[in-house]
């Protein structure tokens, strides 16, 4: 590619008083594909036609779903920010997602190629497979004396009876929470007792990494604090050991096998409470996010649809875990909405080879693939020689999200994965969102290397200042939504004033996501991580994603994390923590110098790291995001601090062993 050199350079004008700094300069940019452009799903028209009316723009979207009862009007927004979707409709999210598809002739589609991760370990799921199995587990549950409106937690591995509990809780009203089954005791303790969960569901345990790791300890260790818990499901997966509590728990296929596979659904308010995802916080306890039903599934499928460009023959792979809200959305409510086939991969990347995502691609010949910027580091990091021994030409449609990606991270992606042909969608949103918020639409949208672009038709996003004005082009600020959306958060469980706190308090009238971004001279938006890792050095603010970026675009670098540490100089400096690519060792003797100076030459000497620790791992959350939090203890020789949410809670001694160990560097 000719254009491929980046151009980042230090304006002068950009490090004076602006909200944060405007440094990288990228310009790079790849128009859609010309016959994707022509067949595609959406077309430039539907900004406009959105731009016109909203509500009826939204209006006409949930036309996708089946009403039992239609709505009587789009949006009630007189009590924001409490918003209500699609008033007076009512509808069942378990049967959109399943039986209308089966009556609709397509109970042979194949819903999911689930793939677990003992090799040979598969299974093909039609829609008719998962309507039977979703009525015995709603069957199930009624029989447990689940009713409307109760809590049922689920703490699973990725296997199909995670998805046909989730529906099967959906069908008779009975909001969910899902808990990331990498979670403690305690992190599931915390979320039964918060909703008050009276049944729970589980599995012996799942594969990870070449081993049956057992779930049902933590749920045994969690209910010893969660004396309401009267039922305790549980799938047999590995078939390891598990102790018992008779009367309390209950293998699956007891209880759900004997069951009826007829139930017929209930219709419920288009309000009616879907279900209830923890997210943390910046303080204090994990945050229930509320997602009710009918904006919910309007709102994923319609981005399903639209930003996927997902036609009938495509498979699509969200390679996530069911346990964060991209599995809610893009594994579960929306995929299924559209009647999509999915693929759905129970383990790790690496087992039992590094290979093995090439592999299930090339197997079932993936069109659309889904996941976050960690992994695809990860793999730049293995090296591009091991993509490139599977036939990944079914490929046309890549996807990026939970973070920003890095340019290099976007080039290695779109050359190495996609073949240089398929369009990169990078998706901003958040487990508040819902659904996709900011992000190109593939056959639309020019892509430009680490851009989310521009808000999709029907949402509104503006970067303000810290008075909630509106940035010009070329500058930096606060990234916040000015309309409600139908997936939108209608509250956090059990806590009103929280939710207007933490997300409606900041600047009046508008949410407020916790986000830097900035706007480039074509109106287009960059997101620059969450405020709360912004560094200040010198009196300027600098963004963490930005200095990182410029660290992986070093030859030598796979992933970098920025933090900045307290310092006596410059109120706070930047330090670095880096891991190298496996083909550059260990970077020879030089590469903190040459680290820095590329740093200083990508973006100017403001942002050169003072320190730079080359690490083996990152700590990070299980949804791969830096916890940079405890990379801040260790650069300001702090003891680290709690390691619960950690996905690999050793990573903090490997880092400390290895500073200790002398690869450490400072100047
Ligand atoms: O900081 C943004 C980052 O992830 C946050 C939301 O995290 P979570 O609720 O766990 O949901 C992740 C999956 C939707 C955001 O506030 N983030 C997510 N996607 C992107 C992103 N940052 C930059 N670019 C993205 N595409």
């Amino acid at each position: 590619m000719g254009e491929e050199t980046t151009t980042a350079t230090i304006q002068e004008s950009d490090v004076s008083d602006e909200t944060l700094s405007n440094l990288l300069h990228e310009e790079r940019h790849f128009d859609p594909p010309a016959e994707l452009a022509k067949n595609a799903n959406v077309t430039a028209d539907a900004y406009a036609e959105a731009d016109r009316d909203r509500l009826a723009f939204w209006g006409k979207q949930a036309e996708r779903i089946s009403w039992a009862q239609p709505f009587d009007e789009v949006l009630d927004w007189s009590n924001p920010p409490f918003a209500k979707w699609f008033v007076g409709g009512r509808l069942n999210a378990a049967y959109n997602c399943v039986d209308r598809h089966v009556e609709a002739g397509n109970g042979d589609r194949v819903a999911y190629h689930w793939v677990g991760e003992p090799e040979g370990d598969t299974r093909d799921i039609t829609y008719a497979d998962l309507k039977d199995q979703v009525s015995q587990a709603a069957n199930a549950l009624t029989e447990l004396g689940v009713q409307t409106g109760d809590r049922v937690a689920i703490y699973m591995p990725m296997i199909p009876e995670t998805v046909v509990a989730m529906l099967a809780c959906a069908r008779i009203g009975a909001p969910h929470t899902v808990v990331f089954g990498g979670f403690s005791s305690t992190a599931l303790s915390d979320r039964i007792q918060d909703c008050d969960a009276r049944v729970v569901i589980t599995a012996d345990g799942g594969y990870r990494r070449g081993a049956a790791s057992a779930l049902k300890p933590a749920v045994d260790e969690a209910l010893q604090k969660c004396p309401d818990v009267r039922n305790v499901l549980v799938v047999k997966r590995t078939g390891q050991d598990v102790e018992w509590t008779e009367g309390r728990d209950l293998w699956w296929d007891d209880v759900v096998g004997r069951q009826s596979v007829e139930h017929a659904p209930e219709a419920f308010d288009a309000e009616h409470p879907l279900y209830v995802m923890y997210t943390s916080g910046t303080t204090g306890k994990p945050k229930g996010i509320l997602h009710t039903t009918g904006g919910y599934l309007v709102g994923t499928s319609y981005t399903h649809w639209s930003v996927f460009d997902l036609k009938d023959d495509d498979v699509f792979w969200t390679a996530a875990d069911i346990g964060w809200v991209t599995g809610h959305s893009y594994i579960v409510y929306g995929p299924l909405a559209n009647g999509a086939t999915s693929v759905m991969y129970e383990g790790t990347p690496d087992t039992p080879h590094k290979g093995r995502w090439w592999d299930i691609v090339e197997q079932y010949k993936v069109t659309l693939l889904y996941c976050a910027p960690t992994a695809i580091r990860t793999f730049m990091k293995w090296g591009s020689e091991i993509p490139a021994k599977a036939d990944l030409s079914s490929l046309r449609i890549l996807g990026s999200v939970g973070e920003p990606i890095n340019p290099e991270a976007y080039m290695w992606y779109r050359e190495t994965i996609g073949g240089g042909r398929c369009p990169v969608v990078d998706t901003w949103w958040q487990t508040e969102t819902g659904q996709l918020m900011i992000s190109p639409l593939p056959g639309v949208t020019s892509g430009k290397p680490g851009s989310a672009m521009k808000a999709l038709p029907g949402i509104s996003a503006v970067v303000v200042d810290d008075d909630g004005k509106p940035v010009e082009p070329g500058s930096g600020g606060y990234l916040t939504l000015t309309e409600p959306w139908p997936a939108m958060l209608r509250t956090i469980w059990g806590d009103d004033e929280r939710y207007r706190d933490t997300y409606w308090s900041r600047f009046k009238g508008l949410y407020f996501a916790g986000d830097g971004a900035k706007l480039d001279e074509d109106g287009d938006i960059w997101l620059l991580g969450r405020v709360d890792d912004v560094m200040n050095v010198s009196g300027h603010r600098l963004s963490t994603t930005e200095i990182e970026s410029a660290l992986v675009s070093h030859p030598k670098v796979a992933e970098a994390a920025v933090v900045g540490a307290k310092d006596a100089d410059t109120g706070q400096a930047v330090c670095a923590f880096v891991i190298l690519r496996e083909a550059a060792g260990d970077g020879g003797d030089d590469i903190v110098k040459e680290l820095r100076d590329h740093v200083a030459n990508e973006i100017g000497k403001i942002a050169r790291p003072r320190q730079i620790m080359v690490v083996p791992e990152l700590p990070k959350t299980r949804s791969g995001k830096i916890m940079r939090r405890l990379l801040r203890d260790v650069a300001e020789n702090r003891e680290v601090g709690d390691v619960t949410t950690l996905a690999d809670s050793t990573v903090m001694d490997l880092i400390s062993d290895n500073l200790k160990s002398g690869s450490a560097d400072e100047d």
